[in-house]
């Protein structure tokens, strides 16, 4: 019985139904080196399986109607399988449970060229997405229980005490941003918010939804929800919250607002 590893890909897409738009698909190649690294968080050094050395994975970032090939060399110690979720049946593999610290990634698609969001058109478009982390490391047959921290964009912020860095998000005055939300923890719906920031919920699950705005966000394990945030509170700090919502710990990241408007 050998151990086995999964990758998660996690799907966020939005896109117009427009079967009469003519577009321009694109052949779209990835590589993915599947590695050790090890990384410093909560106090203590581990080894974790990465892609190319990065936890979260890197992003997959498309056009609907592309064709994506991803070529994944395996440099790790374990097997590992790949699991799309989110895929509504379409592929082998979809719409299982994640497995705890597993490595995870985005799967992004965009409208395909000459289609628009059925909102205005956001200042950028960014994916935060939650994940766990556990002390020990994780072979198969370990049930690992709750996670001993959680992260956003794979940073634990500075509620746990041990000097881990904070995702900081950078936004302009006025700027509105589409931010893809994914809960990549295995087993904890998790509700995410920003301090003295609404946001309007403009997709779930891969797919448009009827707009409605919202102080906190809840996420099911392995969900995808597209929201907007528009940065238009006073110029200043801010702290995005993750926590499960058993309660039991938060995470901190920033956002930070700039002037670059000129106010
Ligand atoms: C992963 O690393 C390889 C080798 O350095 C590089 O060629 C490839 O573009 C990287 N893939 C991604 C998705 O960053
Ligand atoms: C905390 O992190 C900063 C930046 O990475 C580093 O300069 C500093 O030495 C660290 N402090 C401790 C106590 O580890
Ligand atoms: C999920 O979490 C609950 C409560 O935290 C725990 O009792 C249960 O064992 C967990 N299940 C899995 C499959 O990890
Ligand atoms: C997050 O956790 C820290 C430290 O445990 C606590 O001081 C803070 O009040 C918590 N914040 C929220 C929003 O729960």
């Amino acid at each position: 019985m050998g151990s086995q590893k999964h990758v998660f890909i996690l799907l966020s897409v939005l896109f117009l139904f427009n079967p009469l738009l003519f577009s321009g698909a694109d052949d779209v190649y990835y590589e993915f080196f599947l590695q050790e690294a090890e990384f410093t968080k909560l106090c203590s050094t581990k080894t974790v399986l990465t892609v190319n050395g990065s936890f979260p994975g890197p992003e997959i970032r498309v056009r609907r109607d592309d064709t994506v090939y991803v070529n994944v060399h395996n440099q790790g110690r374990f097997a590992v399988s790949i699991d799309w979720e989110g895929v509504e049946d379409s592929i082998d593999g979809a719409n299982e449970l994640i497995q705890p610290a597993t490595v995870h990634g985005a799967f992004v698609v965009l409208p395909a060229a000459g289609e628009e969001y059925p909102f205005s058109a956001p200042t950028s478009d960014l994916t935060i997405i939650l994940g766990e982390w556990f002390r020990q490391e994780l072979t198969e047959g370990v049930v690992p229980g709750q996670a001993d921290a959680y992260t956003i964009n794979g940073h634990l912020g500075e509620t746990y005490g041990c000097n881990d860095t904070s995702y900081e998000l950078q936004v302009d005055y006025q700027g509105l941003y589409l931010l893809r939300l994914i809960n990549a923890v295995a087993n904890e719906t998790m509700v995410f918010a920003i301090a003295q920031h609404s946001i309007t919920i403009v997709g779930r699950d891969a797919s448009y939804a009827r707009r409605s705005f919202s102080s906190s966000l809840t996420l099911a394990p392995g969900q995808t929800l597209d929201v907007l945030l528009s940065a238009n509170q006073n110029v200043g700090q801010y702290y995005i919250t993750a926590r499960p919502s058993s309660g039991r710990l938060n995470t901190t990241g920033i956002i930070y607002y700039t002037t670059s408007t000129g106010l």
